[in-house]
């Protein structure tokens, strides 16, 4: 752990990401009484002081419409801007002015800013002197291939040692996610099946009913492979196949993530459908012959005594039939049916199916006794809403500025195993291949199918059904 920070300085104060997301977090920490720093916010706009306190209160009243005004009120008073442009030495003498003014000594540098700006930022602190005093927060897109990321990673570390670069995935803020780790090792009945001996498939589908939301020229230039695969979904995939690591700091688990990743083969093109949905082209933003996808299904493969052979079948898309993030581990059939004698149908396999969107909760698909004479089986599922269960989550970006603030590495995704993430997908990225349209409202190309050697992708489940007892 490194020591708390004592302010938080947020740059693209007055962007988009600060509206929707880091001021409604910093709104319920306030409220809860955890934010305890001031917030100085850092943008080019030509805004004074009220009209960055009005920007702050109308994103948290837009993201939490009934909001407890003197929460706002608290977190307001917390607000400083420092206003001008990066390329001007005096914003940096004013930050630095106002940094001195709150004493501050340990202060967390948060870059909502487009990447491009990064190296901008990073180096101007500094110049100004400000890089010893801090750390740095930075959000994804970390890179657009293998090369730039290590590029990106060799300017901040010229000016940041790694354990002060944090880089968001807000997937790792997420409760549900972070649950595989806690789900996987807590259970002693898992981890004995937990692999290639018993496990036959494992699928992951973040499936998503929006668009591209008004966001066509960003989304245009990364795709669903560089928007979601690199990054949260291969997070998801090193949760579900790591090994136990070997203690409880961020350095263990960040350990056993890299381990596994670096046995993960680099992505056979062969295994990879891509898809656009139809009418993409004609958002504002998107090139008119854009070929950028909105779909992408592959199958991973891991290399590991663990995990050789069983595919991990990943697909991510965007204006499909509903949204849902769900990870299914599909088991093996039992070895041999004794009970067949009805000539009923072949059971099928049993699945632990981890649903990491909202209405978050595993269920377990089993077989059961179907009633009657016949000793035939019928799917039964054992499942829970965590929320139900064990009350409400707290949203990802609230639990990973805490964590920033803190000085916590533990949810953030460390160096070696951004570089990895990305020598995964980067054959996608040399020789993406075709991108087959498909219809909003779907599940995405049919050619999608192709790559499950027979099988089908599993529909995403809904919310736990409460079982009731037959009269
Ligand atoms: C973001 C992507 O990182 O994650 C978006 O840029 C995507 O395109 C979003 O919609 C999904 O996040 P969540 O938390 O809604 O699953």
């Amino acid at each position: 752990m490194q020591p708390g920070a004592d302010a938080l300085v947020l740059f693209g104060a007055t962007g988009d990401l600060a509206k929707k997301k880091i001021f409604p977090a910093l709104y319920n920490l306030e409220r809860r009484g955890e934010l305890t720093v001031p917030v100085i916010g850092v943008a080019r706009s030509d805004w004074s002081d009220d009209d960055f306190r009005q920007h702050a209160h109308d994103s948290i009243i837009t993201a939490v419409p009934n909001a407890a005004a003197s929460a706002i009120e608290s977190l307001l008073a917390r607000l400083d801007l420092v206003q001008g442009d990066y390329a001007d030495g005096a914003t940096w003498q004013t930050l630095k002015d106002t940094l001195d003014k709150h004493n501050s000594e340990t202060c967390v540098y948060y870059m909502a800013i487009p990447p491009s700006m990064f190296p901008t930022v990073a180096t101007a602190l500094a110049g100004a002197g400000l890089n010893d005093r801090g750390r740095i927060v930075v959000e994804k897109p970390f890179g657009r291939d293998l090369a730039s990321a290590e590029a990106l990673n060799d300017t901040l570390h010229s000016v940041f040692p790694e354990e002060r670069i944090f880089r968001i995935d807000h997937y790792l803020g997420k409760e549900s996610v972070e649950d595989l780790l806690v789900f996987r090792f807590s259970n002693s009945l898992l981890e004995p099946v937990w692999n290639r001996n018993y496990v036959r498939s494992v699928q992951l589908t973040m499936a998503e009913s929006i668009g591209i939301e008004g966001r066509g020229a960003f989304y245009d230039s990364v795709g669903a492979i560089r928007d979601v695969l690199q990054n949260h979904l291969l997070q998801v995939v090193a949760l579900l196949a790591m090994e136990p690591p070997v203690g409880p700091d961020s350095k263990h688990l960040q350990d056993e993530k890299a381990k596994v990743l670096s046995a993960t083969r680099a992505l056979d093109c062969d295994h990879m459908v891509r898809g656009q949905f139809t009418g993409y082209l004609d958002e504002p933003g998107v090139a008119p012959d854009s070929t950028v996808e909105t779909y992408v299904a592959v199958k991973f493969e891991i290399d590991s005594w663990r995990w050789a052979g069983v595919p991990f079948y990943v697909r991510a898309g965007k204006g499909l039939t509903s949204g849902a993030t769900e990870a299914v581990v599909e088991f093996d059939s039992p070895p041999r049916m004794l009970f067949d004698e009805s000539g009923g149908a072949t059971p099928n396999r049993n699945l632990v199916r981890f649903r990491l969107g909202s209405n978050d909760g595993v269920t377990f698909t089993l077989q059961a006794k179907t009633p009657g004479e016949d000793l035939d089986s019928e799917d039964v599922d054992v499942s829970v809403d965590f929320a139900a269960a064990l009350g409400e989550r707290q949203e990802a970006y609230e639990r990973l500025i805490n964590d920033a603030l803190d000085g916590n590495p533990r949810r953030f995704a460390r160096i070696d195993i951004v570089e990895e993430t990305w020598r995964i997908v980067q054959p996608a990225l040399d020789n993406p291949g075709p991108v087959y349209p498909y219809e909003r409202g779907t599940w995405g190309p049919a050619e999608s199918e192709q790559i499950l050697n027979g099988d089908s992708w599993f529909l995403p489940s809904g919310p736990a059904k409460p079982t009731t007892l037959q009269e």
